[in-house]
């Protein structure tokens, strides 16, 4: 047989194969899952540098790698952590825990985080693991009383 009689059938084949997409692996499903679940829960809006003045306007990699804009009161002042480092750090239980028991400063919203289930705890898991660490660490939390460096943004505690 002519090498082109097989060659060409085999051809029309991957072309065919080439134009259909392949299922969704559970993995990927659960990596979007994640994704969706970061863009509307706002993480982004305090730990991702930018992300609230640009409105959203932020390439992915950037994604969760903190920011250096100060979030001060009567408390102190807070620095919205890099999740990517954060997240390179913990195993998907050790997460799933400490979404479930911590609890930190203001304006961080730590007693919405133990309202989201397992599942999709351990979905943002695997989407900030697939973004991977990057960018560096945000400055250290300052007490109370001192006047943190600019940028930073003062909301006094309404009594
Ligand atoms: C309104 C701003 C804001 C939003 C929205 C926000 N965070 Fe935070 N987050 C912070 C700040 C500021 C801190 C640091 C708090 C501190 O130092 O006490 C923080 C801390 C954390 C920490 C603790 C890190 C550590 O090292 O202890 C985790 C985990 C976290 N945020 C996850 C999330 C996730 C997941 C979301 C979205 C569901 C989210 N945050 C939304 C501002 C925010």
């Amino acid at each position: 047989m002519r090498l082109a009689t097989l060659l060409i059938p085999a051809l029309f084949i991957i072309l065919i194969l080439s134009g259909c997409t392949p299922p969704q692996t559970e993995d990927q499903a659960t990596i979007e899952r994640g994704r969706y679940l970061i863009k509307i829960s706002g993480c982004n809006d305090c730990h991702t540098e930018g992300f609230l003045d640009e409105g959203g306007n932020m390439p992915e990699k950037n994604w969760l790698t903190g920011s250096k804009r100060g979030w001060h009161n009567e408390q102190g002042t807070t620095y919205a952590t890099n999740l990517r480092l954060l997240f390179s750090q913990l195993d998907e239980n050790q997460w799933v825990t400490m979404a479930r028991t911590m609890k930190t400063k203001a304006p961080m919203m730590w007693y919405r985080l133990r309202e989201i289930n397992d599942a999709d705890l351990r979905a943002i898991y695997r989407y900030v693991r697939w973004l991977g660490p990057a960018g560096q660490p945000v400055p250290t939390a300052l007490p109370a009383g001192v006047t943190p460096p600019e940028p930073y943004i003062y909301f006094p505690t309404i009594h």
